[in-house]
């Protein structure tokens, strides 16, 4: 039995499979993952999380109890769920990724989206099921009183599932996402808008990474279910229980990040890009290939520089790495689809016989990241919403010299705004003008500024942001 468990949709690790049957084990993707594997571990916790590749089911399928740690595998204490795909599909892609994701980013055009129908309610009843799954497991593997960290989006309703199995377990949620306002949020079947709220209710301690989605939150239960909210103590009573609001801003290891990315493979695509590049000045940008990362607009606002200084041409160049995300969604093969094509236009606009403009990379590859963070003279990070982002974290601890170009609407904004330069991710002639002045910063401000980025960054690393919580549930 586990005195301390961790629950998410992804894991720590991922299986692949071959065609002769070999699997294949590599480190899961994402911003929760890269901030909690190495802590997970450290702690013994034991980690929770949903089967998602073809490999991960076999690998599932032939460890006892789904313990891939007791079928011998390095992968800490992990149990995978074997989730029959179908209802995995309906609650991952059309629940969580494309209705509470949509919602809590504001990212629907709404003349002709959502619908909520019939359809809705049979992938709504899988989002339950999956839901259920995991508060099962929880509730097999946990010890008497231990403490239950359930992730994300995709577990709203585990908390209350839970609770109401193991009433003796001190259970949190986090939300790793931003969280609508009430007038968005209530886009959703009055229903199901209730049910996620009282899911999360269901925890001792709901878990925000900014005072601006904690708030949110706060104002959905007071308007949505009209719970009792004290804002000064942070808490929400609702139908006698009291859960307690906390706000835990994630931020990054700088020793474990500069640990890796002084690797050799790191080191080696440094050389490449610098062999492709030459000595001009670097505006990089690394995302998931994702709506709310408003790559386009970022696009375009490099095409609105370009067009603006002439005297840059030949003299800079745009790494754009937008590796592939949830590509089982139409919108995002789209979204693909059209960043591509905004990319072919600036080539064909701009590129000359020895200068390319722009590099946009659709493929995923850790330490070449790693290498243009170190590069990048410019970071762009100008997502419509987001829940923090890491990208805006991670940059600044890599790069000696870089400047921040940063969305007000990314969580992240709130500790790095002062030493950022903000740009409204809208406004795409805003964000040309923030690049100009990035590239043109003096070399004195860019160290201070920099140097605030790094401090603020690396306040909270996940270590810290894990026994935060830990300690709010103590
Ligand atoms: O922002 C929430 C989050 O869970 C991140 O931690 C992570 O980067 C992303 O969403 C993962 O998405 P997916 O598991 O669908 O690739």
């Amino acid at each position: 039995m586990n005195s301390i468990l961790l629950a998410s949709n992804r894991g720590p690790v991922s299986f692949t499979v071959s065609e002769d049957g070999v699997l294949t084990m590599k480190r899961g993707g994402g911003g929760l993952v890269s901030g909690l594997s190495g802590v997970a571990k450290d702690q013994g916790v034991l980690w929770v999380c949903a089967a998602l590749s073809d490999g991960d089911h076999s690998a599932v399928r032939q460890a006892p109890g789904g313990r891939l740690d007791h079928a011998g595998y390095k992968t800490g204490a992990l149990r995978m769920l074997d989730i029959a795909p179908a209802v995995f599909h309906r609650a991952y892609n059309s629940v969580a990724n494309s209705t509470l994701w949509f919602v809590n980013h504001l990212l629907y055009d709404t003349p002709n989206a959502p619908h909520f129908g019939t359809r809705f309610q049979r992938d709504w009843e899988s989002y339950r099921d999956y839901n259920g799954a995991f508060a099962l497991a929880l509730a097999e593997e946990a010890g008497h009183g231990a403490r239950v960290m359930v992730q994300d989006y995709h577990l709203t309703l585990t908390p209350a599932m839970l609770r109401a199995e193991r009433p003796d377990l001190r259970i949190a949620h986090f939300s790793h996402t931003p969280w609508a306002p009430p007038e968005y949020f209530s886009l959703l079947p009055d229903d199901v808008a209730g049910e996620v709220l009282e899911g999360i209710l269901g925890a001792d301690h709901a878990g925000f990474l900014t005072h601006r989605w904690a708030g949110a939150f706060m104002d959905c239960c007071e308007t949505v279910l009209g719970a009792r909210v004290n804002r000064a103590d942070r808490t929400i009573t609702h139908e006698g229980r009291v859960t307690r609001v906390g706000v835990h801003a994630l931020g990054v290891d700088g020793k474990a990040l500069w640990a890796r990315a002084a690797e050799p493979d790191v080191e080696s695509h440094m050389a490449a890009l610098r062999e492709q590049v030459g000595e001009r000045r670097l505006i990089v940008r690394i995302d998931r290939t994702e709506l709310s990362k408003n790559i386009v607009r970022g696009l375009l606002a490099y095409r609105e520089f370009l067009a603006a200084h002439p005297e840059w041409h030949g003299r800079v160049v745009h790494l754009a790495f937008a590796y592939p995300s949830r590509h089982d969604l139409p919108e995002y093969r789209e979204y693909t689809a059209s960043v591509q094509r905004c990319a072919q236009e600036i080539e064909d606009e701009y590129a000359t016989e020895d200068w390319v403009p722009l590099i946009l990379n659709v493929e995923d590859d850790y330490p070449r990241s790693l290498a243009a963070y170190r590069m990048a003279d410019v970071l762009l990070v100008n997502p419509i919403r987001d829940g923090m982002n890491l990208v805006a974290k991670e940059g600044p601890v890599l790069s000696p010299r870089c400047a921040l170009v940063l969305s007000r609407e990314a969580g992240a904004a709130a500790e790095l705004g002062p030493h950022a330069l903000m740009v409204n991710p809208y406004d795409v002639s805003g964000t040309a003008g923030a690049l100009h002045r990035a590239l043109v910063m003096p070399e004195e401000e860019r160290a201070r500024r920099r140097e605030g980025l790094e401090s603020a960054a690396t306040a909270l690393p996940p270590q810290k942001w894990l026994a935060a919580q830990l300690d709010a549930l103590a």
